[in-house]
């Protein structure tokens, strides 16, 4: 079989104790040509995901360990252009830009059958870190013709935003299951941040939600303020970190976690007139879930898709029961969400309105550099790997 030879950042096998920095490199990688169900595409724009920084952090994943290969090429969030197609190909020709979707397995209930990701854990994938690629059709979403959306901006929805219309959807169903517009016309949602957060506070917006996001910088709480969502400033409660351990043992960091929620709860209090919130997006986890479910009214939900700051959570059972908290989880979205998402996103110009910076290809070290140390201040830093 023929193969192809291309560039690609690649992440190498390494010690634990290893720098990302010297085990992430540019290389000529090569893979089989095209079967008669795939497609050979270029990337135009990725988006950086948490996901691809957790993986040079080799937390919680060793891709290469897990995947028992020496080099991965991470990327799982993007656009693409098709530049050949298998005999069996039938919806995809060659000149489409299209969204990729990372999906790997589905169920037939079009759902993430495994644990698996395209660019991430799943063997053999070569992600969009790379000048070329192959992908299956069912990974491709046509852009719209003459669409109004910038092209770049269609990395966003690629991953982040259709996480964020399917999560939005689950949340949205259960509240209206167990509350009434008729009972609680305009019910407040929060979100801690995040690009996904943003995305569902803005369909929430749309949909006539009162809506608040909680960031940390200038910058982004007045890009969240311009949006039309009430920012919160993270930085009026910088102890609420919840350690357990530290809570038990440590009695300055009590005393200080124990002042921090206190001014939480008073805002959330203040903002939502003592009703609580009625659906709070936490992609973050561990340092706020507890308190997240503290400022919950009742009933309400807590949704997420996230856990980028700790994934094991302690939950009083009886107390999420009389407070009848639904706990939703999700994760991506079904492929016909994907779908939606897109239609969505042409015809309700729901995007992030955001002038994010674009990384070029040789800067891709320096992205990640800047997204690690917090100094970029859009939720969709992004990234160009071949020329439009
Ligand atoms: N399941 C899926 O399909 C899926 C898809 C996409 C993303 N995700 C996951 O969802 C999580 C969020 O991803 P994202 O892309 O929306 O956002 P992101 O780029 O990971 O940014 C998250 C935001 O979290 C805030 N943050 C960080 N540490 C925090 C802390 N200790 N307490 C409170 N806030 C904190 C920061 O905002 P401020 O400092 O401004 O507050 C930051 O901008 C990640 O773990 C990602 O892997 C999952």
């Amino acid at each position: 079989m023929n193969k192809i030879e291309t560039q690609a950042w690649v992440l190498c096998d390494g010690q634990k104790s290893e720098a990302w920095e010297t085990l992430f490199k540019k290389e000529t990688i090569s893979f089989d040509d095209i079967s008669e169900t795939e497609i050979l595409v270029e990337p135009l724009f990725g988006g950086w995901e948490a996901n691809m920084s957790h993986a040079l952090d080799r937390k919680p994943l060793d891709l290469c360990r897990k995947r028992r290969e020496s080099k991965v090429v991470l990327g799982n969030s993007g656009i693409v252009r098709v530049l050949k197609t298998g005999k069996k190909v039938t919806r995809i020709k060659e000149g489409d830009l299209c969204v990729f979707f990372a999906i790997s397995h589905l169920n037939r209930n079009g759902c993430l059958d495994t644990y698996f990701a395209f660019g991430y854990d799943e063997p053999g994938s070569v992600g969009l870190l790379a000048k070329q690629t192959k992908v299956r059709e069912e990974q491709l979403y046509l852009i719209p013709e003459n669409s109004k959306v910038p092209l770049h901006q269609w990395s966003i929805i690629s991953l982040r935003y259709i996480t964020a219309w399917s999560n939005w959807k689950v949340a949205k169903g259960c509240l209206e299951i167990v509350l009434s517009r008729k009972e609680c016309p305009s019910p407040h949602v929060f979100g801690w941040g995040g690009g996904v957060a943003l995305g569902e506070l803005l369909l929430a917006k749309e949909q006539g939600f009162k809506t608040a996001m909680i960031a940390s910088t200038d910058e982004r709480l007045e890009y969240i303020k311009n949006l039309g969502i009430m920012p919160i400033d993270r930085r009026r409660f910088p102890d609420l970190n919840y350690d357990l351990e530290k809570l038990k043992l440590d009695a300055s960091y009590r005393k200080k976690y124990i002042a921090s929620l206190k001014i939480f709860r008073d805002i959330v209090n203040e903002v939502t007139e003592q009703e609580g919130v009625s659906i709070f997006i936490d992609n973050i986890g561990l340092p706020v879930y507890s308190a997240t479910l503290r400022v919950l009214g009742s009933p309400a939900i807590i949704s997420t898709s996230g856990w980028k700051e700790g994934m094991n959570l302690d939950t009083i059972r009886a107390l999420e029961c009389l407070d009848r908290h639904i706990h939703v989880f999700t994760h991506a979205g079904r492929l016909s969400e994907g779908e939606e998402a897109i239609a969505h996103a042409e015809e309700n110009n729901w995007l992030p309105q955001d002038n994010y910076p674009i990384y070029d290809w040789e800067d891709i070290p320096q992205l990640i550099h800047d997204y690690s140390d917090g100094k970029i201040s859009s939720y969709y830093p992004t990234f160009q790997v071949n020329p439009i």
